[in-house]
């Protein structure tokens, strides 16, 4: 049996200004999707949601990465189990993850000799049909890990400090939230254009201050970010709520991370503040989880259980 793994991620500056080619920053969390792969009889996936076949409605990320597998590798028969420490559908990257994770492990089974480059690649395909339209950042950081530039794809040095993760545990629909910017920008280009814009210059400005280590700084950025994305109106009360408890309890920053709407926002910590900006995010109704920047992306766990 062969066990790999990949990250999902956060977005320290940029959602929605990297849809009209805007800088962003990405960086990939250690919240992991492990992928446990084995020959066998028949085509077998499990995870939470079930065990099926191939089965493009239940376990579609993996059914659409094992026929994406099969010209290069002869898959007859085998068995995969999903283990996820990503909450799905909150914008923390967790198709992704399952995707690259897949890819990776039938890639070491079937020995294919896949680069990072191709396993993005594939990974990013799979999204696409399985989405109909997907950007390749996910796939990307989940594949690479660190901290990425996009659309650059320029790696920086890691975010060393604790990020606290509030999820809202309210569904949020990336495609509904793009399409209600996009109607925004429409309408009030002159306004919405230099938002935009802004948002993508501070993710310039960003990039010397993540080389330098100051947090404060890019703190007080992602703060202006933060109002910037509820000016363009991908807020809600329940992200604003999580997003002021954690700054009056000492995060540096916090922001939504992703689309908005619902899902997840993000804090900048200390070592000796992560726990109480966790509570205070939990206090204020969202599920907490500290975690960390990590510099590795998909990656081998174990081989034949060792
Ligand atoms: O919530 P997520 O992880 O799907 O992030 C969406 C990020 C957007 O910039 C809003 C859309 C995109 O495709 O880049």
């Amino acid at each position: 049996m062969i066990t790999c793994s990949a990250p999902g991620k956060v977005y320290l500056f940029g959602e929605h200004a990297v849809v009209y080619g805007e800088s962003a920053i990405c960086c990939a969390v250690e919240l992991r999707t492990k992928v446990h792969v084995e020959k066998s009889d028949d085509i077998i996936i499990e995870s939470t949601l079930g065990t099926t076949g191939i089965d493009h409605a239940i376990h579609p990320y993996v059914s659409y990465a094992i026929e994406k597998m099969q010209p290069l590798a002869d898959i007859k028969g085998i068995r995969i189990v999903i283990e996820s420490e990503l909450p799905v559908g909150s914008g923390l990257g967790s198709s992704a993850a399952v995707t690259v994770a897949t890819i990776k492990a039938l890639d070491l089974l079937f020995e294919c000799k896949l680069s990072l480059e191709d396993i993005a690649e594939m990974a990013h395909e799979v999204e696409r049909m399985v989405q109909g339209n997907a950007s390749p950042t996910d796939t990307y950081v989940s594949t690479m890990g660190g901290v990425v530039m996009i659309p650059q794809r320029k790696r920086l040095p890691l975010i060393e400090c604790p990020i606290v993760i509030g999820n809202t545990n309210r569904f949020s629909s990336t495609k509904e939230l793009v399409g209600n910017v996009a109607k925004l920008r429409n309408e009030f280009p002159d306004i919405i254009e230099p938002i935009l814009s802004d948002i993508g210059q501070m993710s310039l400005l960003a990039e010397e201050l993540v080389h330098e280590k100051d947090y404060g700084t890019i703190g007080r950025l992602m703060n202006v970010n933060q109002g910037l994305l509820d000016a363009i109106g991908v807020g809600s009360a329940e992200l604003s709520d999580l997003v002021y408890a954690a700054r009056n309890n000492g995060a540096i920053s916090s922001k939504i991370t992703g689309a908005g709407g619902g899902g997840c926002m993000i804090a900048l910590a200390e070592d000796d503040t992560a726990s109480s900006i966790a509570k205070a995010i939990e206090d204020a109704g969202g599920e907490a989880i500290i975690t960390r920047n990590t510099k590795e992306g998909v990656r081998l766990e174990t081989l034949n259980g060792q």
